[in-house]
Order: C-alpha cells, then sequence, then structure tokens
C-alpha cells in the first residue's frame, strides 16, 4: 500500500484501490490467514453508533490473528469530562498497532492519524468519508456485474448529509461506472464532483439505472424541522419494487444500512433475493476489512 492510514477514497491511489480489491476478493473467494496479525491489538474507537462497521471490523481483525480492544465512548472517561483530545493521547500512550475509529467530527480521523504512529483506519467520519464502505460496495457490484466498466450506478436519498455517497462518488466513477445521484432539493448537495448528474426527480433519475443504492435521512445530521414527513418522502423518494422495475432490467438494489423501511426502502425490495444485494455488501464488510488491515498493517 502506498497510504499509510485509510482515511478516505481520495487519499487511495489507484494501485491501492486495485491491490484492496484484489486481496478482498481473495479472502470472500475463502482465503484464509489466521495467523498473519498474530501479536498485535487493534482499538476499536466508535465514538458513534455503528452494527455493520463495528463488528465487522473486529471479525476481520480476528479472522486474522489479531486482538481488539473495543472501546466504547458511553463506558469511558469521557462521561466524566475527558476531552476527546487527552483521550487520544491517553490511548496512543498504550501503543496500539492500528485504531480504527469512527467519530461525528469531520476530519477527526485525520487528527488522530496526524499525531498516530501506527495507522488509522476511518469508520466514518461525519458527513465526509466512510472509505470502507464505498470499497464493499464495489465488491459488491463488481461480483455481482462482473466489472463496473460503463455500469450505471444511481445513488438516491439525504445525499447531503451522507458519507456513503460521498466516498462513492469518489471511489466507483474511478473503477468506470456512470454515477448519479437522485435526492430531495433540500438533500442535494451544492456542488457534485465532476461527471455526477443530480436529479431531483425519482422516477426520471432511475430511468436506465443498473444498480441502485438508497441511503437512509441522516436525522441526527439535521434540526428536527427539516425532517421529512416518513410517507411523503416515501412517496417521492422510496424505492419500490415498481420503480425498480421501471429503472432497468434486471435492475439490483443496495443499502448500506441501516435501512428505515417504508420511507427509503419498501420491504418488498430490501427482502427481494433476486434484487437485494444488501445482505451481500453486510458480508462483503469483512474481506474488505480483513484487506484492508492486512495491506496497511503489514506494510
Ligand atoms: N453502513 C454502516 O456504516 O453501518 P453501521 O453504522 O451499522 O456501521
Amino acid at each position: 500500500m502506498d497510504a499509510r492510514h485509510l482515511l478516505d477514497i481520495e487519499s487511495l491511489s489507484d494501485a491501492d484501490v486495485t491491490a484492496l480489491l484484489a486481496r478482498a476478493q481473495e479472502y470472500a473467494d475463502g482465503r484464509t490467514a489466521p495467523d498473519l496479525l498474530r501479536g498485535t491489538i487493534v482499538f476499536s474507537l466508535f465514538f458513534e453508533n455503528s452494527t455493520r462497521t463495528a463488528t465487522s471490523f473486529e471479525t476481520a481483525a480476528k479472522r486474522l490473528g489479531a486482538q481488539v480492544v473495543a472501546w466504547a465512548r458511553t463506558a469511558s472517561s469521557m462521561a466524566k469530562g475527558e476531552s476527546f483530545g487527552d483521550t487520544i493521547a491517553t490511548l496512543l500512550a498504550m501503543g496500539p498497532d492500528a485504531i480504527v475509529l469512527r467519530h461525528d467530527e469531520h476530519g477527526a480521523p485525520g487528527w488522530v492519524a496526524a499525531q498516530a504512529p501506527c495507522p488509522v483506519i476511518n469508520g466514518g467520519d461525519a458527513c465526509r468519508a466512510h472509505p470502507t464502505q464505498a470499497l464493499l460496495d464495489a465488491l459488491t457490484l463488481r461480483q455481482h456485474f462482473g466489472s463496473l466498466e460503463g455500469l450505471e450506478v444511481v445513488i438516491c436519498g439525504d445525499i447531503a448529509h451522507s458519507r456513503v455517497a460521498r466516498s462513492n462518488m469518489a471511489l466507483l466513477p474511478r473503477l468506470g461506472a456512470r454515477v448519479r445521484v437522485i435526492a430531495p432539493p433540500n438533500f442535494m448537495p451544492q456542488a457534485l464532483p465532476d461527471g455526477v448528474q443530480g436529479h431531483t426527480d425519482m422516477d426520471a433519475g432511475l430511468a436506465g439505472a443498473q444498480a441502485v443504492m438508497m441511503l437512509r435521512i441522516q436525522r441526527e445530521r439535521m434540526d428536527a424541522a427539516d425532517i421529512p414527513d416518513a410517507a411523503a418522502y416515501h412517496a417521492g423518494w422510496g424505492l419500490t419494487p415498481e420503480r425498480l422495475e421501471r429503472a432497468g432490467l434486471g435492475a439490483v438494489a443496495l443499502h448500506p444500512g441501516p435501512m428505515n423501511r417504508g420511507v427509503e426502502i419498501a420491504d418488498a425490495v430490501a427482502d427481494d433475493p433476486e434484487r437485494s444485494l444488501i445482505l451481500r455488501q453486510v458480508a462483503n464488510g469483512i474481506p474488505v476489512r480483513m484487506a484492508v488491515l492486512d495491506l496497511l498493517l503489514r506494510a
């Protein structure tokens, strides 16, 4: 790996992306390395809630023989008033071999990486970046379609507050996909990356899509007054079987989770074994995070 840390997609070279996805596919195909990271200790620091990312990083590290210290903010001395800076300085003084960090502050993993002597892996920071989610989404799409070259991918929902959308808009076009986004006007970012089209009308935006990635409304990142009515939102921007059918022949649905069923996605789409790749995304979280730990810790 050229990169010492994994902070965002933009700081990965093309060679890094290729190596990570290749190693992840090997792990997905059954490669095992139970002693690869034996003797190393990974600190898992989730300052924001997680089910998928925290659990799959811990599983990935243990599958490679590492030990994991799963720190919990609510059980920590931050409850007694210790600052984030002092917490990080304290934890770094214990000498972890790697840190996985999620935080609701923009750039927090980069701030930690600037002072850490070990690799720091971003498990998601604010609305900025969620690089391992984008890598597992790319792996899932590549497994399903064979290649991302020319693939029509639509990301739909609360784009403005989504680190998943940002990381996917940075990664998927580099792999050859054509990416567009659909969002209600108040959830559309002021600017989109070059080459990414924006739509506010769901049906127009979905036309010709081969993969539709739905995103939840990030309620924790907005004022209560800006949270839309669930039924009205579903009527305008929810993915139903009918909409997916109209999108494109054989179009599939993705969602990084957690899902809000009946809001951005209907049960009949989420649970459709032919059309939903959602649990495949979850499963791919482990080989992708094994690849990240493998290539970063052994660099
Ligand atoms: N996709 C994702 O980041 O899910 P968690 O918040 O459960 O980790």
